[in-house]
Formats: C-alpha cells, structure tokens, sequence
C-alpha cells in the first residue's frame, strides 16, 4: 500500500489551505479512503481541528500528525507505507517543508481566492510545483455567489494555460462552522451545497488520480 500524497500549497496566507484539507479529508473518509492527514505548519489549525475531532469524541480511522524539519521525510513515508490518501497541509511560505511536501506529492492542490492578488501569489507555489516535478491544480475557494470577477478570473488561468479544477468551492459559513466542532461539512450538513461541493471535488481529484477506494495509484 502507497498512499497518493496530496500536498496542499499555496504561499497565500489564508486561501483555504487547513480548510480544504480537513473538508476533503473527512469526505474521501467517509467513502472508504484510509486517510492520514499531515500538518506541516507551525500553527498548528489541522492539529488544533483534529484535536477537537478527538475531544468530542468522532470515532474513525483518519490519522494526523503534525511534524516538521527533519523529521518530515521520515514521516511523509511512514504515513504513505499504511494509507490510501496522506493530505499535507503546508504552510503559507515557500518554506523548506513545503518544498519536502512538494516533492514528495503525487499532486499539489492551490487553493486560489478569485482575486487578481491571490492568482499573482500563485506564482511561486506553481514555480515550486514545475521545479519539482509535481503537478498542480488550482481550486477556486470562497466563490462569492453571482460574480463576474470569477469568470474573468477562470478565463485568466485557462489563458496562462494553469491546470484548473472544474470544482469550485463557494464562500460559505458552513465550513468554518463544521470545523468548529472538529468534523466535515459533509458530517454536519449532508445535504448542504457545501457539502455537495467537497464531495465534487474530492471526486474531481480521485478521478484525475484515478483512486478508488482500497487501492492507491502512486
Ligand atoms: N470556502 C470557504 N468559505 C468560507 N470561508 C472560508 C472558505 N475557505 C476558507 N475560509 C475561511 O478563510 C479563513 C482562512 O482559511 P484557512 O485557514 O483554511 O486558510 P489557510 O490557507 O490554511 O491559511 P494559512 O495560510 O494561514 O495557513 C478561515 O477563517 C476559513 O474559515
Ligand atoms: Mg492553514
């Protein structure tokens, strides 16, 4: 068993890195995936989220730890050795360890708000990503509803010829307020359009990286 390594980067300091990591988590658990989840950033949120999961008590198999500097390697394959899916949450610098995360992904996923600033400060994390060798896609998070920006901004990235998810993640209070409680959107409201919208991309991704359930592609 080698677990797909999904390395969640983007140098933007608050895209939706932690976010997207713990949602999708928490969707390709509950369809079957062993999922481990790795957090790589001093601050801790994926732990702190995971923490919260534990104290109120969820019970499931999904992992997290968090590890960083020397160790992360080690940990990297460790994890990879005993799951489906390992999701690394790296933190909001071209930091030393997200450039280990990066090499040692599988994918890395960009979360990108829909705004010119946040795809120009893509511009590293993508260079990393072509430096590595690892492909990228980028994922719009916090789409506010009816906005033409975003459709200039989805014709930008497919000009500059970046890979784009067709998933997109809206702006919505749902995830945030899952996540208080240490669960998922698709835990906390099912039927939500958040919930719709993980479970989307979380099959846009298994899909792309031909994943099922129980086998691994790389
Ligand atoms: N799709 C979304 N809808 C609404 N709020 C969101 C969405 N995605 C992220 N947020 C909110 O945006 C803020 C930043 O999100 P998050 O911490 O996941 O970003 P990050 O990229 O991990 O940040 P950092 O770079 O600091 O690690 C949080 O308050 C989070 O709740
Ligand atoms: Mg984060």
């Amino acid at each position: 068993m080698t677990a797909t390594t999904i390395a969640i980067a983007q140098q933007k300091g608050g895209a939706g890195k932690t976010t997207i990591a713990a949602q999708l988590a928490v969707a390709w658990m509950r369809q079957g995936y062993r999922v481990a989840l790795l957090d790589v950033d001093p601050q801790g949120s994926l732990s702190a989220w995971y923490g919260m999961r534990r104290r109120n008590g969820v019970a499931d198999d999904l992992v997290s730890q968090d590890v960083q500097g020397w160790k992360l390697s080690t940990e990297i394959d460790r994890l990879k050795a005993a799951y489906d899916i390992l999701i690394v949450d790296t933190p909001p610098h071209a930091e030393t360890d997200a450039r280990v995360a990066v090499r040692a992904a599988g994918l890395i996923l960009m979360p990108v708000q829909p705004s010119p600033m946040d795809l120009w400060a893509s511009a590293p994390t993508l260079e990393m990503a072509r430096k590595e060798r690892t492909p990228a896609l980028l994922v719009l998070n916090r789409v506010p509803a009816r906005n033409r920006l975003t459709d200039t901004i989805r014709a930008r990235i497919a000009e500059d010829d970046l890979p784009l998810a067709d998933s997109m993640v809206g702006n919505r209070s749902g995830f945030a307020a899952s996540m208080m409680d240490g669960k998922g959107v698709v835990e906390t409201a099912p039927r939500s359009t958040a919930a719709l919208e993980i479970i989307a991309l979380a099959d846009e991704i298994a899909g792309r990286l031909s994943l099922s359930p129980g086998r691994s592609a790389s």
